[in-house]
C-alpha cells in the first residue's frame, strides 16, 4: 500500500488520538501499536535476556516524524529521543524538502569491513603479497563461515592487505551484510580467516574485528527547497537560505561549529536507529571518524545557494540492519521497523540519513533566523512543568504561561503551577 506522510495537525491529537489515526494510517490494530510501544516495547524477563545485571527497563519517548519523502516514497520515521523539539523540528523541515521534491537518496552496497592485525612481520612487502596472492582462498574461507549469509546473496566480496609499518599489516576483508549491521558477522569471518593469513604473512595474529569505520557503506541524500518555503513570518525566503548557508560555511571553517552542526544531525538520525533497534554507537564513531578523514573536523552535511534555491548534500557512513540484533526480541524495534517499512537496510538508512538532514535544515533554520530558543523552549517547557510537577491538562497551562513570561525555568514552573492551582479552587464549580 503507498503511504502518504503527511498528516496535518498529527501533533495537536491527543496520544488516544494519534494512535488511532497512527493505526489506520500504518494498516494495523490500535491494540497492536499500544502492545509494542504503549509501555517501552520491552518486559523485564526479556530484558533480562538481552544484557546482564538487569534490574528493569528504562522508557524513552517513541514518536514519529512526518512529511518524509525519499526517492519520491512516503516514510513515516519512527523517532525515539528524550530531546523536546527534535521531532517537531524534523518534521517541519521534511515539509519544507517536499515541496522541493523530497529527498533524493542512494546508497553503497551494504559492504562492511572485517579487520585482521598482524604483528612481527619480518617482510612486509612480501606478505601483502602472498594475501593479494591468495584472495581467492581467503574469500572463500571467510564464506564458508557464513553460509546462511551466502545463502542470502551476502558474503566476502574482496580482500586488501595494507602495510602500517613497524612489522604491522592489516588485511580487509569487504563483507556484503545485505539486509544485517553485519557486527557478528563480519567478526565470524575475520575469526574464521586468521589463522591461514597468519601463515601467508609469517607473522603473529592480532585483533580480529570489524572496523566501524564502515566507508565502503555510505549513503548520499540531496535534497532541493525552495527559498519560499523557507520563509517565516518575521524573514523573507532568501534572508533564511542566505543565512543556512553562511551557517554552512561557518560549520565548514570551524570544527567547533562542525561538532554542534553535525549534534543537530544525529540528533535526528541517531533517533531512527534507536528506534529500529540498531546500535547508534557503532553508527556515531562511524560518522564523526568520517567527518574528521581529511584530518579536519568537518559537517557531514554542506547547504549551498543554488539558483533561488537551497541545496543540501549529506554523506555518511551508515550500518544499519533490518533484521538481526535487538529487532529479534525488543517488540518495540521490531515495530519501529514495521512503522518505517523500508524494504530493506540500504532503505532504511537512507530514510534514517534523510531525517538527521531534515534535523540538521530545521536547526540551521532556527539559528539563522529567530535563533534556537523559541522553537525549542515551547517544547522544553512541558517537560519543565512536569519536572515541577504538574499532571494532565496543567502541564500545558504552565509550559504555555512560562513560555510567555520569557522564563522557562523549574522556579517559575512551581511558580505558575501554584498561581494556577490558586486559581481553579477559587474559581466556581463546573455547572454553577
Ligand atoms: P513552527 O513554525 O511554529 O511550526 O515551528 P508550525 O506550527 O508552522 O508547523 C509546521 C510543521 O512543523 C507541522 O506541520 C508539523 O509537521 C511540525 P503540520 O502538522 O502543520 O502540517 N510541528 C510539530 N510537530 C510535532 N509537534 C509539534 C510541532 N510543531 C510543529 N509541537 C518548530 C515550530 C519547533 C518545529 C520550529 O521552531 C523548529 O523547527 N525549530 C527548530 C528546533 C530544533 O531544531 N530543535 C532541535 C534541538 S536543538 C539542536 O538541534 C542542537 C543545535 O545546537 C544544533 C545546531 O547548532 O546546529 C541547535
Amino acid at each position: 500500500m503507498k503511504r502518504n506522510s503527511r498528516w496535518p495537525g498529527f501533533y495537536k491529537l491527543s496520544v488516544a488520538d494519534r494512535r488511532k489515526v497512527a493505526a489506520e494510517a500504518l494498516g494495523m490494530n490500535v491494540e497492536e501499536l499500544v502492545a509494542a510501544v504503549g509501555d517501552g516495547g520491552l518486559a523485564c524477563d526479556k530484558a533480562d535476556k538481552i544484557i546482564e545485571n538487569v534490574l528493569g527497563t528504562f522508557s524513552l519517548p517513541f514518536a514519529v516524524a512526518l512529511n518524509v519523502q525519499v526517492n519520491g516514497e512516503d516514510f513515516i520515521a519512527p523517532m525515539v529521543v528524550e530531546e523536546p523539539s527534535v521531532v517537531a523540528a524534523a518534521s517541519n523541515a521534511a515539509r519544507m524538502v517536499r515541496e522541493g521534491g523530497g529527498f533524493s537518496a542512494e546508497a553503497d552496497e551494504p559492504i562492511m569491513i572485517a579487520q585482521v592485525q598482524l604483528d612481527d612481520v619480518h617482510d612486509l612487502p612480501r606478505a601483502c603479497h602472498r594475501v593479494r596472492q591468495h584472495a581467492s582462498e581467503l574469500i572463500a574461507l571467510g564464506n564458508s563461515a557464513v553460509p546462511g549469509l551466502v545463502r542470502r546473496g551476502g558474503g566476502v566480496r574482496s580482500i586488501e592487505a595494507r602495510d602500517l609499518g613497524e612489522g604491522m599489516l592489516v588485511v580487509h576483508l569487504h563483507v556484503d551484510c545485505r539486509d544485517a549491521m553485519g557486527a557478528n558477522l563480519v567478526n565470524t569471518v575475520a575469526e574464521a580467516v586468521a589463522d591461514r593469513i597468519q601463515e601467508l604473512s609469517g607473522g603473529r595474529t592480532g585483533l580480529r574485528i570489524l572496523s566501524n569505520l564502515c566507508d565502503r557503506r555510505k549513503v548520499r541524500v540531496k535534497c532541493r527547497v525552495p527559498s519560499r518555503a523557507l520563509a517565516s513570518e518575521e524573514f523573507d525566503g532568501s534572508e533564511v537560505r542566505d543565512g543556512i548557508v553562511r551557517a554552512s560555511r561557518f560549520a565548514e571553517r570551524d570544527p567547533y561549529r562542525a561538532t554542534t552542526h553535525n549534534k543537530g544531525l544525529m540528533n535526528g538520525l541517531d533517533a531512527v536507529v534507536i528506534a529500529t533497534g540498531n546500535d547508534w554507537r557503532a553508527v556515531e564513531s562511524g560518522a564523526h571518524a568520517y567527518a574528521a578523514r581529511s584530518g579536519k573536523y568537518s559537517p557531514l552535511c554542506v547547504w549551498r545557494k543554488e539558483g533561488e534555491d537551497l541545496v543540501g548534500e549529506l554523506e555518511i557512513p551508515l550500518s544499519l540492519g533490518t533484521v538481526g540484533g535487538p529487532s529479534r526480541v525488543h517488540d518495540g524495534a521490531r515495530m519501529g521497523l514495521r512503522v518505517v517499512d523500508a524494504s530493506s537496510a540500504t532503505e532504511l538508512a537512507m530514510v534514517a540519513a534523510a531525517v538527521g538532514m531534515a534535523s540538521n535544515l530545521a536547526a540551521l533554520r532556527a539559528l539563522a533566523t529567530e535563533g534556537i530558543q523559541r522553537g525549542h523552549m515551547a517544547l522544553h517547557a512541558r517537560s519543565v512543568a512536569i519536572a515541577a510537577g504538574a499532571i494532565g491538562a496543567d502541564v500545558e497551562r504552565v509550559a504555555h504561561r512560562i513560555h510567555g513570561m520569557g522564563d522557562v525555568t523549574l522556579d517559575a514552573a512551581r511558580r505558575a503551577l501554584s498561581e494556577i492551582g490558586k486559581l481553579s479552587n477559587s474559581a466556581p464549580p463546573p455547572g454553577e
